[in-house]
C-alpha cells in the first residue's frame, strides 16, 4: 500500500525521491507525488497513476537537496491528482507525506476549517498539515485545552498534532524554515531510517533504502525522528527513553530486479527452486531424521510440551497455512488450525498458553495479521513469525520464529513466498512430529523428500506440460472451478486466488467433496474444472467427483502425479513430479501459478500491479 520515502544531504534530490518511489512501486498505489524544498519554496508534483507518469512531470527539473514523495493507495478520497499526497498548509510553508488512517478526522477538519484552514484535497492526510501548523505557527490552544508556546519549533508542534489524532500513521513532515529537516513519526505504519555519510533517508519500506545504504533504524510505534544531513534524534510521544538502535540490513538473497523475465510473476515462479534451498538449507537435519529451526529457540521439552498450533494469516499466507495446518495436525498428531488473521483478531479468541502459534506473511507488515499478533500476545499467547521480510513489523513484535528466505518478491501475487512459507512449516513439522513420536527412519524419509524438492520443481518447470490448453477454456469461461481433497483443497483455494487476482477471472474452489452440496448447480457444458488429484490416499474419492463433473459436461483440467492413469480422465492433464503427500502443494501449486499468470497475458491485464490489490495491506 502507499510508500514514503524521503532525502535530506546533498544530492539531487528529485530523482533519488522518484526512484525510492519505484523501488516501492509493487507494494501497490493509484497515484504518486513528491515535494523538494527549492528556492525558498516547496514544488509540488502529483499524478494519478503510475510512478514513470511523475518522473515526466519533474523531467524539466527540480532543483533540491531535501524532498518527500509519496505513492498512494487510496482510503479517504477517490483517485485523484488533489487527493495525491504530500498535502500543504495554508500558506505552503509545511509538508506532509502519511501512511495510515486518521480516525477523528470529522471534527479536527470541522475545527481546523472554523480557524481558517484551507482544505485542497479530500484526504485524511491533510489534516495533518494543517493541525501541524496550527501549533507551529502558534495559534494557541486548540480545542479546550491549554498548551504551552512552542511557535517555531517543528519537533514540539508534530507532537503536540499528533497527540491530537487518533489512529494509524506513518508520517513525514518538512518546514519550509528548515529545508534540511524530516521529522518522522510512526504509530501502525513502518517506517525506517537510513543512515547514510552525511545524509539521512527516510522510507516505509528498506526496500528503497538498499541502494543507498544498509545501516537503518526501525522506527518503533511511538516514536519521533529528527532527520538531518548530521544523522539522526529519536524520542518517544510518551515521553519515555526507550528508543530504537542502529541496525545493519542483511544481504538480501535475489536483487529484486525483474531481469530478462517480462514480469516480476513469471521471474519469481521460475526463482522457486532457487528460494526453496534458500529456506530448506542448513535446516534439514537428514542423518537425524529432523530439522532445526533455530529462530524459534525451541527446547525438546517446550516442544514436546505444545497443546495446540494455530497458524495465521491473510490470503495465500492464509492458503499456505492451511497446508501447514494439515501437515502438523497428520503427522505431529497435535490439534492444528488455520485462521484467517482479520477474523480472528476480532472474535475474542480463547488463546491457549499450551498453545504454539504462527503469523505468517511475506511483507511481515499486514495490519490484520499484526492486529492478531498484538491480541495474542494480550492474551498471554506464544507467537512466532514466518515472515519473508527480514526486520518487518510482524518480524520485530514476534521476535523469534522463521525467515523465509525467499528474497524479495515484487510481483503482487505471491508465488515464491507461498512455496517458502508452505516449506518452512513443513520443516517446523518435521522438527515437531520427531521430538514427539516420528521414528528416525519416517524422520529421514520426510526429510530427504523434502531435500529433493528444488530438483523437482526445476524438473517441472522445465517442462509444465499443456497449460496453454487450459488458459483457453479458462479465458473464454464465465467462471473456473477448483477442486482438491486434503491438502489439495488447500491448494484448489490457492490456484482460484492467484487466477482471480491475475487474470479477473471469475474462480471459486472448494474441497470436492463439497460441490455436490451447492456449487455444482454453477457447471454449464463446458465450465472448466480444474482438479488437484496428486497421487495420495484421497485420490480415489477425488476421482468420484471428477466423474460427477464429467457427467455434467464438464471440461477437466487435471494436475495429477505424472504417470498416474487417472489422468485419462481428464481433458487436459498436466502431470508433475511424484513426492510425499506433505509436499505435493510445492508440486501441483505451480501449473496453477503459470496458469494464472498465462491468463492475466492473454486477457492484458496488468500482471505484476493487478488493480486495486497492494502488495503490502497495512490498513485493515
Ligand atoms: C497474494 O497473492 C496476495 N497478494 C495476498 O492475498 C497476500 O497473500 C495477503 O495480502 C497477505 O500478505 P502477506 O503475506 O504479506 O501478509
Amino acid at each position: 500500500m502507499c510508500g514514503i520515502i524521503g532525502y535530506t544531504g546533498t544530492r539531487d534530490v528529485a530523482p533519488l525521491l522518484v526512484r525510492g518511489l519505484r523501488r516501492l512501486e509493487y507494494r501497490g498505489y493509484d497515484s504518486a507525488g513528491i515535494a523538494v524544498a527549492s528556492h525558498m519554496r516547496f514544488e509540488v508534483r502529483k499524478e494519478v497513476g503510475r510512478v514513470a507518469d511523475l518522473e515526466r512531470s519533474v523531467e524539466d527539473g527540480l532543483e533540491g537537496i531535501s524532498g518527500i514523495a509519496h505513492t498512494r493507495w487510496a482510503t479517504h478520497g477517490g483517485v485523484t491528482r488533489e487527493n495525491a499526497h504530500p498535502h500543504l498548509d495554508n500558506e505552503g510553508r509545511i509538508v506532509v507525506v502519511h501512511n495510515g488512517i486518521i480516525e477523528n478526522m470529522a471534527p479536527l477538519k470541522t475545527r481546523l476549517i472554523a480557524e481558517g484552514a484551507i482544505f485542497r484535497s479530500e484526504t485524511d492526510s491533510e489534516i495533518l498539515a494543517h493541525l501541524i501548523a496550527h501549533f507551529y505557527h502558534g495559534y494557541g490552544s486548540f480545542g479546550d485545552s491549554i498548551i504551552p508556546d512552542i511557535a517555531g519549533d517543528p519537533v514540539a508542534a508534530v507532537k503536540m498534532a499528533l497527540s491530537r489524532v487518533r489512529g494509524t500513521w506513518g508520517v513525514a513532515v518538512m518546514f519550509l524554515d528548515h529545508p534540511g529537516m524530516i521529522i518522522a513519526a510512526r504509530n501502525g505504519s513502518p517506517l525506517v531510517i537510513g543512515i547514510g555519510d552525511g545524509e539521512t533517508f527516510i522510507a516505509s519500506d528498506p526496500h528503497a533504502l538498499v541502494p543507498y545504504t544498509r545501516r537503518v533504524m526501525f522506527m518503533a510505534d511511538g516514536e519521533l525522528a529528527r532527520l538531518t544531513v548530521d544523522g539522526v534524534e529519536t524520542w518517544r510521544l510518551d515521553g519515555g527513553t526507550k528508543t530504537s538502535s542502529i541496525e545493519t540490513l542483511e544481504e538480501e538473497w535475489g536483487d529484486g530486479e525483474q531481469g530478462d523475465f517480462p514480469h516480476f510473476m513469471l521471474k519469481e515462479i521460475h526463482d522457486q527452486p532457487e528460494a526453496l534451498r534458500q529456506c530448506i538449507s542448513g535446516r534439514v537435519l537428514v542423518e537425524d531424521g529432523t530439522a532445526k529451526l533455530g529462530g524459534l529457540d525451541l527446547s525438546p521439552r517446550e516442544l514436546v510440551d505444545i497443546q495446540r498450533v494455530t497458524l495465521l494469516g491473510c490470503g495465500t499466507s492464509y492458503n499456505a497455512c492451511l497446508v501447514g495446518a494439515y501437515a502438523i495436525e497428520q503427522l505431529a498428531r497435535i490439534p492444528a488450525t488455520a485462521e484467517i488473521a482479520s477474523e480472528y483478531r476480532y472474535r475474542n479468541p480463547v488463546v491457549d498458553p499450551r498453545g504454539l502459534h504462527f503469523a505468517v506473511s511475506q511483507s511481515g507488515e499486514t495490519a490484520d495479521t499484526l492486529g492478531a499478533v498484538k491480541e495474542i500476545q494480550r492474551k498471554g499467547g506464544a507467537v512466532m513469525g514466518a515472515v519473508n521480510v527480514v526486520g518487518s513489523s510482524i518480524a520485530r513484535t514476534c521476535g523469534r520464529g522463521v525467515y523465509l528466505h525467499s528474497g524479495p518478491e515484487m510481483a503482487v501475487a505471491s508465488t515464491k513466498a507461498y512455496s517458502n512459507m508452505v516449506a518452512a512449516l513443513c520443516l517446523f513439522t518435521l522438527q515437531l512430529a520427531r521430538t514427539t513420536h516420528l521414528s528416525a527412519h519416517a524422520g529421514r524419509e520426510f526429510a530427504e523428500h523434502l531435500q529433493a524438492i528444488p530438483g523437482l520443481v526445476e524438473q517441472y518447470l522445465a517442462n509444465p506440460g499443456p497449460i496453454d490448453d487450459a488458459v483457453r477454456w479458462v479465458c473464454d469461461s464465465k467462471i473456473t472451478f477448483f477442486l482438491g481433497r486434503g491438502v489439495s483443497a488447500s491448494v484448489a483455494a490457492e490456484g482460484a486466488l492467484k487466477l482471480m487476482e491475475v487474470s479477473y477471472v471469475p474462480s471459486i474452489a472448494y474441497p470436492s467433496g463439497e460441490m455436490k452440496h451447492g456449487p455444482i448447480a454453477l457447471l454449464e457444458k463446458g465450465s472448466p474444472v480444474i482438479c488437484i488429484v496428486p497421487n495420495d490416499p484421497l485420490k480415489a474419492k477425488t476421482a468420484s467427483n471428477v466423474q460427477e463433473c464429467r457427467a455434467r459436461g464438464a471440461r477437466i483440467i487435471m494436475v495429477h502425479t505424472a504417470g498416474d492413469p487417472i489422468a485419462e480422465l481428464a481433458d487436459v492433464a498436466i502431470p508433475v513430479p511424484e513426492t510425499l503427500e506433505w509436499f505435493s502443494p510445492l508440486l501441483t501449486v505451480l501449473p496453477l501459478q503459470l496458469l494464472a499468470y498465462k491468463a492475466g497475458l492473454a486477457l492484458g491485464r496488468d500482471i505484476d500491479r493487478p488493480r486495486n490489490l497492494a502488495k503490502s495491506v497495512t490498513v485493515e
